[in-house]
């Protein structure tokens, strides 16, 4: 399939933006760790990465990119006019649906056949912690309790590359308004599905990282308008390599922050500790938020690679918040 092979312009020159990319999921990656003093304990089994030829457990033929996108059509919602468009095109599903992060399932971009190992039947979310009234929800009770509607939403990666995405799904608020926080709640945990035996990625540091992968906003995040929960995308249930069947959308914030296939939602009164945040603190602030004039120790975050109809991206300038500066300024002023 030609159009996930990363073409040649995609190693961009050093003196532009390091791509990212490759420490994330390569070596440096490791070395880093190592430096860290996290990954100490993998040492002695380096020989062993592999992370593309982790567990795919099926004996039939496995499905197509296209098969793993084509799922049923989310049904009576409507596109909220506040987010019917940005003024850049909407990514390609097919570009989108295979340059994903998600660690559970592999270390480099092309992890949607492994994903397709996640078990999404039954899907239950535990809504719980500092809360008057604590509740398990499955997909049905989102549909049937929430407003469900399509947002169009600019999508920044901390490894400087970027997308418009058309969620369909509900706001975070209304969660919180269902659920009743105590006044003492000031943090929100989200966790997402983990099973050693089933998210297998990436090979040999797995056991070493703090899984499963956690995320966490203030409750006054949880609460802005844009803070949102999708179960779709493209009109459609969300395909699982995009974190099925619910994960969280956050988008004045770098992607790291919008944890995948979420179990787990927990009030709590104290900042929890976080995935990348736990890893690399000095990389990955609990904050998060998309802002030009703040370089990653390691690269810059002023300009973005754009991606949408190809992996042949466009130079575009960073955006302070993503673009979304009217919504959430005023919680950090
Ligand atoms: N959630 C989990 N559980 N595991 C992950 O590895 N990666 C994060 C985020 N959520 C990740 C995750 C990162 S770094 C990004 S950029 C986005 O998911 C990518 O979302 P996408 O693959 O749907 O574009």
């Amino acid at each position: 399939m030609t159009f996930i092979r990363v073409p040649k312009t995609w190693s961009i020159s050093e003196n532009k933006v390091t791509s990212a990319d490759a420490y994330f999921n390569r070596r440096r990656f490791l070395k880093t760790l190592l430096g860290a003093g996290i990954g100490a304990s993998i040492m002695p089994i380096m020989g062993c990465v592999d992370s593309s030829s982790s567990s795919s457990s099926s004996s039939s033929s496995p499905p197509t990119l296209e098969e793993t996108l084509d799922l049923p059509t989310i049904k009576g919602f409507n596109t909220n006019p506040a987010f019917a468009s940005v003024d850049r095109a909407i990514a390609d599903d097919k570009i989108a649906g295979s340059y994903n992060n998600f660690y559970e399932f592999g270390g480099g971009k092309n992890i949607w056949p492994n994903a397709q190992n996640l078990p999404t039947e039954n899907w239950k979310v535990e809504v719980t912690g500092l809360v008057k009234n604590p509740q398990t929800f499955d997909l049905d009770d989102f549909k049937r309790k929430f407003t469900i509607q399509e947002r169009i939403y600019r999508f920044r990666c901390v490894e400087a590359w970027s997308m418009v995405l058309p969620w369909v799904g509900f706001p975070m608020k209304e969660l919180i308004a269902a659920v009743e926080p105590r006044s003492n709640v000031k943090f929100v945990r989200f966790t997402s599905f983990y099973d050693p035996k089933i998210t297998t990625g990436p090979g040999l540091i797995f056991g070493s990282l703090p899984w499963p992968y956690r995320e966490g906003l203030t409750i006054e995040e949880m609460n802005n308008e844009l803070a949102f929960f999708a179960i779709g995308i493209y009109g459609k249930e969300l395909p699982k390599q995009h974190g099925a069947p619910i994960r969280m959308v956050i988008p004045w914030k770098y992607g790291f922050k919008g944890a995948k296939s979420i179990v787990k939602i927990e009030f709590m009164d104290t900042q929890p500790r976080t995935y990348w945040n736990t890893i690399m603190p000095s990389e990955y602030d609990f904050e998060a938020n998309v802002n030009p004039n703040k370089p990653h120790p390691r690269w810059s975050q002023a300009e973005e690679r754009f991606i949408s109809s190809s992996l042949n991206w466009e130079l575009k300038k960073t955006l302070p918040y993503n673009g979304y500066g009217k919504y959430v300024a005023n919680l950090y002023s």
